[in-house]
């Protein structure tokens, strides 16, 4: 499958550090179409120490990306931004509660808006990883309107049954969770089993 993976100026920038990793080393995944909004550079410099765009995500990945191709947000002319283009899915990780505002009013004005709208009108699964606490009614009503386009809110609030040792490894579960959402279910991923 072709997965489109956008990273947005909310905090959380080592869950979609996470999500890209496991997307690349898995088979089932074709090709991922990375989009970083201009804002997000921001925060992956604060929270990651990676500055600028270019070489971006050979940075993230810790090695050259074999299928992962980054895209301008400003280019809505991308492939992403047609429904011809064969997507199965967008998660949006971490989603800025400006990004989701966008979405949810379906303004189409950068090739992350533009490519969860389409993702929408095509019905396909798009997962909004909002960030932010505490919400105001605005990111409430938000959140509300983007799910009842069809989008799913899967907040950044990661587990700790699972005793993750650092912060990487609780970003890591957390990026399974999401990626088992849309069907990737990982490999070596956290499951719950109860007393059995
Ligand atoms: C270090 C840092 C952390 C931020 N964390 C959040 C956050 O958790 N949630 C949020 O909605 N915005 C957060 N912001 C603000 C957004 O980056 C800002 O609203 C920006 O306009 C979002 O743009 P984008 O959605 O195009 O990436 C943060 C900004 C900085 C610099």
């Amino acid at each position: 499958m072709n997965l489109t993976v956008a990273i947005t100026g909310a905090s959380g920038a080592v869950f979609c550090r996470e999500a890209l990793r496991a997307l690349e080393a898995d088979d089932r995944v074709a090709q991922v179409s990375f989009v970083p909004s201009e804002n997000s550079l921001r925060v992956l410099a604060e929270e990651l120490g990676v500055s600028g765009r270019n070489g971006l995500l050979e940075k993230l990945l810790g090695a050259p990306a074999k299928k992962t191709v980054q895209l301008s947000d400003s280019d809505i002319g991308a492939s992403i931004a047609s429904g011809s283009y064969p997507s199965a899915g967008m998660i949006v990780l971490p989603c800025s509660m400006g990004t989701l505002a966008a979405i949810a009013n379906g303004l189409a004005n950068s090739l992350i808006a533009r490519a969860a709208d389409v993702t929408l009108k095509e019905r396909r699964p798009l997962i909004l990883c909002v960030r932010e606490t505490p919400f105001n009614r605005i990111h409430l009503r938000n959140m509300t309107l983007s799910a009842d386009a069809g989008a799913t809110i899967f907040p950044c609030i990661p587990t700790l049954y699972n005793k993750p040792v650092n912060s990487d490894e609780m970003a890591r579960q957390f990026a399974n969770r999401v990626l088992a959402h849309i069907g990737l279910q990982q490999p070596g991923a956290y499951v719950w089993k109860g007393e059995e």
